[in-house]
């Protein structure tokens, strides 16, 4: 029978493109609750892959001058305070293993650096952490594995006063009415809700060792799975280029 080669080939070589893919991880979890803790952890073990963390809080809108002047009333804990659209079109690039340039958040004066940005390189594991990763359905089906760091309220509380006024220029009244304003209420409309949504939930977050070995494990065989897809990729562009 008379095979039409030519277009099987690129039928093949079109599926092996498509299906050479980065791994992409969602980490989300209450805020302080040890999200950026777990991902660093995830990051050192993986040392031997290149691995690109990226923050949701990147993607916060500026303030307007008039909203900064008010910002107390502001709700940085709703899913309008992000810019969605943005970071869908960022986390897309990546995935399709293009460099993107994210954008840089400075939480001291609720606005972006419009001048600067941090430029990502393509990479085999993308991790994508914040409070509202798997809120929006477009973002959670751009990930291959959802992770929810589970962490008491109570401590994520004491660690959010400790951060905000150490690094995050504020005091401790106004963390506190912050927290019982909008960020405790957004978590239980929106953060807790989302949970369901998780492949795996990590009580104590960084302090949960097993959890984290175990995540990696499977990244790991992930990747061992598309490093097959790739040799068999290249012995085939090989083999087609030089018609062997
Ligand atoms: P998130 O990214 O969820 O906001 P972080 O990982 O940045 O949380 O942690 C928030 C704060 O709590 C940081 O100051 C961090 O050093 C601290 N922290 C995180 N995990 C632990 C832990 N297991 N024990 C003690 N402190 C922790
Ligand atoms: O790192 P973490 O997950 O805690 O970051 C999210 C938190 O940052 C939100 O709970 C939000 O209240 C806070 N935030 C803030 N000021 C901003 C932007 C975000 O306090 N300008």
């Amino acid at each position: 029978p008379h095979w039409p080669v030519a277009e099987c080939a690129l039928l093949l070589k079109l599926w092996l493109v498509l299906t050479v893919r980065v791994v992409s991880l969602g980490v989300s979890g209450g805020t302080a609750s040890g999200k950026t803790t777990v991902c660093d952890m995830i990051i050192q073990q993986l040392h031997d892959h290149r691995v690109v963390l990226v923050n949701q809080d990147s993607f916060y809108r500026g303030l307007t001058a008039e909203e900064s002047a008010s910002a107390q009333d502001y709700n940085f804990d709703h899913p309008d305070a992000f810019d969605t659209e943005q970071l869908l079109e960022c986390m897309g690039q990546l995935k399709r293993a293009l460099p993107v340039n994210v954008p840089i958040y400075d939480f001291k004066n609720h606005r972006r650096c419009s001048e600067r940005f941090r430029k990502v390189n393509a990479s085999d594991v993308i991790i994508l952490e914040g409070i509202l990763v798997f809120h929006d359905q477009r973002v959670r089906n751009l990930m291959d594995m959802k992770i929810f760091v589970d962490t008491d309220a109570d401590i994520r509380l004491a660690r959010r006063i400790r951060r905000d006024t150490v690094e995050r220029g504020r005091d401790v009244s106004s963390v506190l009415d912050q927290y019982g304003r909008f960020v405790k209420p957004a978590f239980d409309d929106f953060v807790l809700p989302s949970k369901k949504y998780a492949d795996v939930i990590i009580p104590r977050g960084g302090d949960n060792h097993v959890a984290i070995d175990l995540i990696v494990q499977h990244i790991r065989t992930k990747l061992g799975m598309h490093d097959l897809c790739k040799v068999f990729r290249n012995v085939f562009v090989v083999q087609s280029t030089f018609q062997i």
